[in-house]
């Protein structure tokens, strides 16, 4: 989007039209912080227009590249879960997540951290991390997470995977630590999926999630079989050493996430 734009919405459709016979994606990028105003689109009545106006375009193309929508990692949850909403029935095969960070995380020591701008790198990690695990929440996995900010190594790589994202951005941690830095974490994750179990990638995206919701069945199982063991009186159930029938299928079944996990 061009800063003085007097059609905004129509900058982002002439430039899908423009790149569209190229890309493989196209990032819709509504987060940087360089440009005013521009984090305003990603709700309310600006995201709508945006939206169709880019369904309407992307609708007319001989070739449709799938749309992902570039987000800022200061989005509240309440405006996540707008966006979510907004975006089923538009042409957005995902989100990227995230952009740069306008705010200063504590303990940053560089004598630049008073400077405006976008912050990139580890800083901006636990957030962006925190950004993906929510959208993948609000999605039930349904859209596709690119996980960006701060990763730079097979572990931030593989956590931001079992957050919920199914590919992932390298930016700062290129500029630091070179091209090297990419095998690097494949092969960190080919370790770190085998050790938990995994035969790909795909299998673990998302198995935080996967892995909380079998720990909350198990909860339940326990605390229902303490109501029950309390009723009768009988007091035989013991939290972690489960004595009933009830509680013994939920360990079951967490145990068999937990290989996948
Ligand atoms: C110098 C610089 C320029 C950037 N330019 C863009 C840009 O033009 N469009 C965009 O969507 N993101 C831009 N970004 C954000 C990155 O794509 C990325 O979202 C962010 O830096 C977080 O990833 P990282 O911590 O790996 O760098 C830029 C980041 C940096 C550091």
């Amino acid at each position: 989007m061009n800063k003085e734009s007097a059609d905004p919405a129509r900058d982002y459709t002439a430039g899908l039209a423009r790149v569209a016979p190229f890309a493989d994606y196209v990032a819709v990028n509504v987060s940087s912080p360089n440009t005013p105003g521009l984090r305003a689109w990603q709700a309310g009545d600006a995201l709508h227009r945006l939206l169709a106006a880019l369904t309407d375009t992307h609708a007319r193309l001989d070739r449709a590249p799938p749309i992902m929508l570039k987000l800022a990692p200061e989005i509240d949850d309440e405006s996540l879960e707008a966006l979510s909403e907004a975006i089923e029935g538009a042409p957005i095969a995902g989100l990227i997540l995230t952009n740069t960070t306008t705010t200063r995380p504590p303990g940053l020591v560089s004598r630049q951290r008073g400077e405006e701008g976008g912050l990139s790198g580890p800083p901006l990690a636990p957030r962006a991390l925190e950004v993906v695990r929510r959208a993948y929440a609000l999605s039930g996995g349904r859209l596709s997470l690119v996980g960006v900010g701060g990763i730079d190594s097979a572990e931030a790589a593989y956590a931001r995977i079992r957050a919920g994202a199914s590919l992932i951005q390298l930016y700062t941690a290129l500029v630091y630590r070179g091209p090297r830095l990419v095998g690097e974490i494949t092969q960190g994750l080919a370790r770190l999926l085998a050790a938990d179990g995994f035969a790909s990638i795909s299998d673990a995206v998302g198995a935080d999630h996967r892995a909380s919701a079998a720990r909350g069945h198990e909860a339940t199982a326990i605390s229902s079989a303490m109501a029950r063991a309390a009723a009768s009186g009988s007091g035989a159930c013991v939290i972690g050493r489960p004595t009933t029938s009830a509680v013994a299928p939920a360990r079951a079944a967490s145990a068999g996430v937990a290989t996948r996990a």
